[in-house]
């Protein structure tokens, strides 16, 4: 009995020592100092040893087991220190970490200037509309008092499909869609992309513009100079620089540019703004009567006013961004800043 004890003393302090990983702690557990291993079994064998070597082979059993059972712990926390300090995984979580959180998308800085900006006129009124990016060169040009060889062709830098169809170069279109299907008095917003064979600081080959037109008996100048001030005041703040220029479209007359005193220079004059101080905004004017008789309204009967804004143009001057392609590099270190 009493070499079967040493032996497996021996044979266990060897296991132990052998020991390394965490998986092996149990099963090693398991076979020396478990319900069913080979030392309880021997523990049960006492009964049957003499009285005289009863107390002195139970005394020694009871040693070997308390000693192995000490030497094992110490194994054990030894196996999990080294884990631990060697960035392995250990057997229970680290409840003091930080929780993992989920990103959250967000809309396209544009995007969230185009729903300010149509929030913004629908507060006023207009009602909402949207057309498609291919557009014939009927509503895109000829139904805006642009016939074929018109010079002012020239001044978009079209993007043909094939001889009838085209991306549409503005928002313009609109007009003439909604204005052939419904009777003033009219007072609509389209907002949508449009394209052009233009690139640099602040022109895109895909931009968006809100177009927006009013029609009614009586409307003047006065009426869009007034929309457009209220827009503009919610839009950047009361006080922000605001000028009309004249300018020349075939479906507008007269017609002018808005600009606004440039944010990021603050008009002293910078990159962005040309080093004029202003930033053009939006194209506008009075609706042209051409237009009015494509669509078979009575141009003596009703006047009406259109603008088109760029809306890129817009989210610059909103954030300060003096280059118009970060919005279109999809770097999510600047997009998701807005
Ligand atoms: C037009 O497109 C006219 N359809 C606007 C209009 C509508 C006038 C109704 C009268 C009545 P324009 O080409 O100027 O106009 O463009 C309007 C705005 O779009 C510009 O003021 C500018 O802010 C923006 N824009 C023009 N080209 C680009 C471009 N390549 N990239 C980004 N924004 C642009």
């Amino acid at each position: 009995m009493e070499e079967e004890l040493l032996r497996l003393q021996k044979e266990a302090e060897q296991d132990l020592a052998s020991l390394t990983e965490i998986k092996e702690l149990e099963p090693f557990r398991v076979k020396y100092l478990g319900r069913k291993s080979e030392f309880t079994g021997l523990m049960r064998l006492l009964g049957g040893v003499s009285k005289e070597d009863r107390p002195r082979l139970g005394k020694l059993a009871n040693e070997i087991k308390a000693e192995l059972e000490n030497r094992f712990s110490v194994r054990k926390t030894d196996i999990e220190n080294q884990l631990s300090a060697s960035g392995a995984e250990s057997t229970s979580p680290d409840l003091t970490l930080p929780g993992r959180t989920i990103p959250f998308g967000k809309l396209h800085p544009v995007t969230q200037i185009m729903e300010e900006i149509c929030s913004i006129f629908e507060g006023m009124g207009f009602g909402v509309a949207e057309g498609p990016d291919v557009e014939t060169d009927f509503y895109n040009f000829e139904a805006l008092n642009i016939p074929k060889h018109h010079p002012a062709r020239d001044m978009h830098d079209t993007f043909y499909v094939n001889d009838s169809l085209l991306l549409r170069t503005h928002t313009s279109p609109m007009q003439a869609r909604i204005m052939e299907n419904q009777d003033p008095p009219l007072r609509m917003i389209a907002p949508g992309k449009v394209y052009r064979r233009d690139s640099d600081i602040t022109h895109t080959p895909m931009f968006h513009q809100v177009e927006g037109f009013l029609v009614d008996k009586k409307v003047s100048f006065a009426d869009l100079r007034g929309v457009l001030g209220a827009f503009i005041s919610k839009m950047f703040d009361d006080d922000t620089a605001i000028r009309a220029r004249p300018s020349y479209f075939p479906f507008t007359e007269p017609s002018a540019e808005i600009d606004i005193g440039c944010v990021i220079c603050r008009g002293k004059g910078c990159r962005v703004c040309k080093h004029t101080g202003w930033l053009e905004i939006l194209g506008a004017g009075m609706i042209d009567p051409e237009v009015f008789r494509q669509v078979g309204y009575d141009p003596e009967k009703y006047s009406g006013f259109a603008f088109g804004l760029g809306v890129e143009r817009i989210a610059m001057l909103k954030y300060g961004i003096n280059d118009i392609r970060l919005y279109y590099e999809n770097d999510l270190r600047f997009l998701s800043q807005f």
